[in-house]
């Protein structure tokens, strides 16, 4: 009797994750994903940041409020860290294959569509995560602040500001930041099918308006207590 032949049995099937972490596309929406989510902490963090401008009691409630539940602190403390990984690990994957495949540099890079920033990509964002390492062991663990003491945030930050090398290194990270994001959120766009002719000159501006925004937010704090706005 002729036995009937069976369809073969389709491969076990990957996640939907690792589906989109093995195809460069899939790692840009990836990216594209993790850069919000990395962007809306950014945002806001700058926001909480100038209320310094409000005095040390204020800032200082604000920090003990971010602090008030451990558990939540942890859970946004984990999901941050995951969206970073994923940030960095596929721009470096990304950067890597890029070069690979075109070992040679171009002789002359001139180029219209790509800007400072496009380019600088992975530097900029290698800086940051220089800085968000210093950041952290500066004013979250204290070990880098000379004057650390637990839960004085305002005492904090001027500490940091109150030595040069403070104000240097975060200023020239927020500009980094700057380069950064501006590229980024315009990224973002095209990846979301955004740009045609009419819209991208002011998605581009747009773009451009937020890195400046972050960057002159943030460097406002340590240029307030170079000048001395800011005391003790
Ligand atoms: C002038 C610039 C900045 C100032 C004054 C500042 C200030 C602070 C302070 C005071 C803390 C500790 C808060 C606390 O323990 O309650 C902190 C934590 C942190 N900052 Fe910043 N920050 C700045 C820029 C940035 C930037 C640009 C990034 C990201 C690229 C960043 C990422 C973080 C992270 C991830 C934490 C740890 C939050 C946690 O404890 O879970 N900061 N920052």
């Amino acid at each position: 009797m002729a036995t009937e032949a069976r369809p073969e049995q389709p491969p076990a099937r990957a996640s939907r994750l690792g589906l989109l972490w093995e195809s460069a596309i899939g790692k840009k929406a990836l990216m594209a994903a993790t850069g919000v989510v990395l962007f809306l902490y950014v945002f806001f963090h700058m926001l909480g940041n100038l209320q310094i401008f409000m005095g040390p009691g204020q800032l200082d409630r604000y920090a003990r409020l971010l602090h008030a539940s451990p558990q939540l602190l942890w859970t946004v403390r984990a999901f941050l860290l995951c969206a970073l990984a994923i940030h960095v690990v596929a721009g470096v994957q990304l950067d890597l294959s890029a070069r690979e495949a075109r070992p040679v540099r171009y002789q002359e890079l001139r180029s219209t569509h790509s800007s400072t920033a496009s380019r600088t990509m992975i530097w900029s964002g290698l800086l940051i995560l220089a800085f968000v390492v210093y950041h952290l062991l500066d004013l979250t663990v204290g070990v880098a602040n000379p004057g650390f003491r637990e839960g004085e945030v305002y005492h904090n930050v001027l500490v940091t500001f109150g030595r040069g090398v403070g104000v240097l290194a975060y200023v020239v990270a927020m500009v980094a930041l700057g380069f950064h994001l501006w590229h980024g959120v315009w990224s973002l766009f095209q990846s979301l099918g955004l740009s045609s002719r009419r819209v991208t000159p002011g998605l581009q501006r747009f773009a451009a308006a937020v890195a400046v925004i972050l960057t002159l937010g943030f460097s406002s704090i340590p240029m307030a207590v170079l000048i001395g706005i800011l005391r003790p």
